[in-house]
């Protein structure tokens, strides 16, 4: 039991409405699943009467059928109490399957999609497993599922469509996880399964089969990260660990990657001809990935020359986007397993456009269907609002883009070298810039109780307006806009009250006199109705003193990777509001870390 409620642990970023576990002992299964927090179920668990068993499965949840109640937390059971069933994803045709099933007098004991699963599988007189394939075949939508049975002490059985699953090969134990983090405790040697797969572990054999029966193998790999990486060390919470983490993750992300020649991306397994045959570059991610895309586009169309788009992923394959062979489509995601993102690939693969993944985590979906992946070295991210998988994604994609450029002959390797070189002194400068936050700290006890605040920036400081924006809504729960800078007079500017705080994010005056000053006179705009104005502006840019009624000066960066910079500030006063307010900064309300439905 501690086994399994220690992985749900490491796993509950993902979602915690409600937390369960089943194990099996002397040929009963014991359940137990509570509302709230996994702090409720331990506490539930406390009197220790699930503790004999030795096999069990166990969930976090993020609801999406069904609310989250007692009576909806996993596992569901069949109405023998003989199979418990655990379930991430959607089972789409779940209402027609419930109906036949109440037809034949099965009584529900829950508003979710899952439970049908459950009474399906007791409705099948054959083995777990084989009940598990032939269940899996009824089922529409996306699914990762463990299932235990009291007939089968030994035994749980998987199966997954859409959905991440990894096993972990133990000694004299296996695992079954959505996640690696869940069992590295226990080994570092996983085997990543294929879609349409069911699995079958004991503590001495692992089974892999696909839905018609078939035997399959897995891919064995070896999980490099370290354990320390998935705890707090030290910090109140993870998300000021991971944002700490930020040099040493962008440093991570650079390693290796600059030869002699200008820039190697081994992974990168499109042929040179290839790049050099692309037209057009989309990208498509969804949320704080989506504004990593954002800051490309101005990167990549800056020293490729090639047109490139930057699209929602959730909102792509619905407006038919124009894309064949000589487009690259350019998918962003931190988990690799956001669904949104992954139909979007999908949609541009049937169109025959090439698909790049910038990813942080091996193994995942994204990455695997993907013709070639630039992997970001950020480690685990625990804290749902991402930190560091922005600034690494920020890192890749530049580093994607001086790539084209190289391939493309646009750029010598000289000229990509000195660029790369610039990206390789900004983990000191962030370490430079984190030692200097405790005006931000001060900042947000003052800001804690504003009603709204609003954030501008031109250029790819509109992207990390964005994001600033977004950090403040998910863990303050306040409300907060980002808005491109000149736009503001075009509507937004009604919103300024001397109650409403304005975060100006300015551009570096080296080389962009015009914008910056643009910039300056949209903060001279905004502070004439009233607003306070907090400036983030480059170090020796006293010409803004004037007009800030905070300032804060970040290290001199050329102006595409400024982001690098201006960000930091904007993820520490979010976090630091929240804090003030009361709010849990590692799980904000509402929601998961990994976002497996569309
Ligand atoms: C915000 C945040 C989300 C994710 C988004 C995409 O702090 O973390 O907006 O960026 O859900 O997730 P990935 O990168 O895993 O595809």
């Amino acid at each position: 039991m501690d086994i399994v409620v220690d992985g749900l642990r490491r796993l509950e970023y993902r979602g915690y409405d409600s937390a369960g576990v089943a194990v099996v002992g002397d040929g009963e299964l014991l359940t137990e699943k509570r509302a709230g927090k996994l702090a409720v179920l331990r506490a539930a668990l406390a009197d220790g009467a699930l503790d004999a068993g030795t096999t069990g499965i166990g969930h976090t949840r993020w609801a999406t059928h069904g609310g989250p109640t007692d009576r909806n937390a996993h596992p569901h059971l069949s109405s023998d109490n003989r199979i418990a069933v655990i379930h991430n994803g959607i089972i789409e045709n779940f209402a027609r399957l419930r109906a036949v099933l109440e037809a034949d007098g099965v009584e529900f004991t829950s508003d979710t999609d899952t439970e049908v699963v459950a009474h399906l599988l007791a409705s099948i007189d054959a083995p777990l497993p084989e009940a598990m394939r032939r269940v899996s075949r009824q089922l529409e939508g996306a699914f990762t599922l463990l299932a235990v049975s009291a007939d089968n002490p030994d035994m749980v059985v998987g199966a997954r469509r859409n959905s991440p699953l990894v096993v972990g090969r133990g000694d004299g134990e296996n695992f079954l996880a959505s996640d690696v983090s869940a069992f590295i405790a226990y080994t570092r040697e996983a085997i990543e399964l294929g879609q349409d797969q069911v699995v079958v572990i004991t503590p001495s054999s692992i089974e892999i089969i696909d839905f018609a029966g078939v035997p399959m193998t897995g891919t064995d790999f070896h999980i490099d990260w370290d354990l320390k990486a998935a705890e707090k060390g030290g910090f109140d919470h993870f998300m000021l660990k991971e944002i700490a983490d930020q040099p040493q993750a962008i440093a991570d992300t650079l390693l290796g990657r600059l030869t002699d020649h200008g820039i190697a991306l081994d992974e990168v397994r499109i042929s040179d001809q290839d790049l050099r045959d692309v037209t057009k570059v989309f990208i498509v991610a969804c949320g704080t990935a989506y504004h990593s895309g954002m800051v490309a586009k101005y990167a990549i169309e800056h020293w490729t020359r090639i047109p490139c788009e930057v699209e929602l992923a959730s909102e792509f394959r619905y407006r038919d986007p124009i894309l064949d062979s000589s487009t690259l489509v350019i998918a962003i995601s931190q988990s690799g397993e956001t669904m949104d993102t992954l139909m979007a690939l999908r949609h541009a693969k049937q169109q025959k456009a090439r698909v790049l993944a910038i990813c942080n985590t091996n193994g995942s979906t994204i990455p695997r269907e993907s013709d070639a992946v630039l992997y970001t070295h950020g480690g685990p991210e625990i804290a749902v609002a991402s930190t560091k998988a922005f600034l690494t994604q920020l890192v890749a994609c530049y580093l994607l883009g001086l790539y084209l450029a190289q391939v493309r002959g646009i750029m010598y390797a000289d000229e990509v070298g000195a660029v790369v070189r610039q990206l390789q002194q900004t983990p000191d400068l962030l370490r430079d810039l984190l030692d200097q936050m405790d005006p931000v700290r001060k900042l947000s006890r003052d800001l804690s109780s504003a009603r709204q605040v609003l954030f501008i920036g031109r250029h790819v400081g509109y992207p990390v307006a964005l994001e600033g924006a977004l950090k403040l809504k998910e863990l303050a729960y306040m409300h907060a806009e980002g808005f491109a800078a000149g736009e503001l007079k075009h509507g937004p500017i009604a919103l300024i009250d001397d109650d409403t705080p304005v975060i100006c994010v300015v551009p570096s005056p080296v080389g962009n006199a015009m914008m910056r000053d643009k910039v300056v006179s949209n903060i001279q705009e905004v502070r004439a109705r009233g607003a306070r104005t907090i400036v983030i502006a480059e170090e020796g840019d006293e010409g803004v003193r004037a007009y800030a009624d905070d300032l804060i000066f970040v290290p001199r960066v050329p102006t595409l990777l400024a982001p690098l910079m201006t960000t930091v500030p904007l993820q520490i006063l979010a976090c630091e509001i929240a804090t003030a307010r009361g709010y849990d900064v590692d799980q904000p309300r509402n929601l998961a870390k990994s976002v497996t439905v569309e």
